[in-house]
């Protein structure tokens, strides 16, 4: 593949740790939001098939099997994250078990040679830290930046760091719709959470450049081509405002925008969350946007929407190829996503920090033959190295994900891994998918 590209794998802590209350780790947002049941005991719980995360691949354990699988795949970097809980309990005092698990996985993967590039927020808040309003309340900022100052200067080795994954969908799933964790549904708890979380993006990255400047410091971003339902204008208007809604809120003001109220008035109340001198402290020169694409949504105007006027039909509802995740599959907005960061000419490396599909993968005969996934990467690929290609500043690309793990609402049914987990003995097998990287990573094809 395109030899100077970098081109890795990657997991997160909660999807796949399990051992979610062992070894001194304090309960996370998702660990109560996989116990919880709309009447405290009975009821349906708010995970698909009352799916929990503490059954999940068991990486706590197995992380040396793994990062061996990713060395025989031939990926040389992996992008996992610290789970806050395990190395600070309730989020403040440290545990010193957590702190040596990580160590321990990050001495591997580098006598390994396989560079680790670590996420700091993988969405799973310290339970006790929600009990104080979670990223609600300011003092989150304060939280995490003791926080991520710990982790960077007990892993030194370290040079990789992804301050905050996704906030759009941590914010709206976890804030606004209740979802996800922590399962708020408020409008003014979801603007002060999303007004902490860029804040925290832009004073995180400053202390670790402060202390660390050689690090390499950015963060993630969920990026959803948004098309209209047809070339009227009014549906082209309701395309712009979901674009707005589910993208551009989530990362303008870090790239010197402000928050891009003008066409969705609502928004405007993010202003009120703001203390004077906080629009100073948004602009965050990060020394790389990581891009996150899966899929396109498709929206029309709608009268009855009353306040955005906008709707958004489903994949379902367009007849085409469905993931598992009911998702639809659109290899070229990948191509798109990459040319509209590159449109704000910010001179910033952009990284493919996670792309990958999920399927309900079956076990025939002891393998598992998905060259469905397989079609994906390969089309996803294709498009990110034409960007390339036509002079993109992308420099990376993390397939999504390494093992099947616990995809948060949606259980364990969707399968994203390149490796299969039964998740009762915790084998693992191969994919085809992890046979086909193993194959184009060592070869020529894209170089
Ligand atoms: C992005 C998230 O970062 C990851 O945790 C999730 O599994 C994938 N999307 C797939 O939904």
């Amino acid at each position: 593949m395109h030899q100077s590209m970098i081109w890795g794998v990657a997991i997160s802590a909660a999807q796949t740790e399990s051992a979610h209350d062992s070894y001194g780790k304090g309960p996370s947002i998702w660990d109560e939001f996989c116990n919880k049941k709309p009447f405290r005991f009975f009821g349906k719980s708010k995970v698909k098939n009352s799916h929990h995360l503490k059954d999940s691949a068991d990486f706590y354990h197995q992380y040396k099997t793994d990062i061996d699988h990713i060395k025989y795949i031939g990926f040389k970097h992996f992008r996992f994250s610290i789970a806050w809980s395990r190395v600070m309990p309730d989020g403040v005092n440290i545990n010193p078990e957590g702190v040596e698990f990580y160590k321990s996985l990050i001495d591997y993967c580098l006598e390994q040679d396989i560079t680790p590039w670590i996420t700091l927020y993988h969405w799973d808040l310290p339970a006790a830290l929600e009990k104080k309003g979670g990223w609600t309340n300011r003092d989150i900022l304060t939280y995490f930046n003791d926080y991520a100052m710990f982790c960077v200067r007990s892993f030194p080795q370290v040079n990789h760091w992804v301050i905050l994954n996704e906030p759009s969908v941590f914010l709206g799933a976890g804030y606004l719709f209740g979802i996800h964790a922590p399962g708020r549904k408020s409008f003014d708890a979801f603007l002060k959470a999303t007004h902490h979380a860029m804040l925290c993006i832009g004073m995180t990255y400053r202390s670790i450049k402060k202390e660390f400047p050689q690090h390499s410091v950015g963060s993630s971003f969920s990026m959803t081509q948004i098309d209209p339902h047809s070339n009227k204008s009014r549906d082209i208007k309701a395309a712009r405002i979901a674009d707005l809604l589910i993208n551009r809120f989530f990362f303008e003001p870090l790239l010197g925008h402000g928050y891009p109220t003008a066409e969705v008035k609502r928004m405007e109340a993010i202003k009120d969350c703001m203390l004077p001198g906080d629009e100073v402290l948004l602009p965050t020169p990060l020394d790389f946007i990581g891009i996150q694409t899966y899929t396109r949504e498709v929206f029309k105007y709608h009268p009855l929407n009353p306040f955005l006027k906008i709707k958004h039909i489903p994949a379902h509802k367009r007849t085409i190829d469905l993931t598992a995740m009911n998702w639809e599959i659109h290899a070229k907005s990948i191509y798109a996503n990459i040319m509209k960061i590159e449109a704000y000419q910010l001179n910033i490396p952009i990284i493919v920090t996670e792309n990958g599909v999920a399927f309900e993968d079956e076990v025939v005969l002891g393998r598992v033959n998905d060259f469905k996934r397989i079609h994906y990467f390969q089309t996803h690929i294709n498009e990110v190295i034409k960007a390339k290609n036509e002079g993109a500043n992308v420099q990376g690309y993390f397939a999504w994900s390494l093992i099947d793990n616990f995809e948060w609402a949606e259980g364990y049914q969707p399968r994203f891994g390149l490796i299969y987990v039964d998740f009762i003995t915790k084998k693992r097998i191969l994919k085809e998918s992890a046979y086909w990287f193993r194959r184009h990573l060592n070869s020529s094809l894209y170089a």
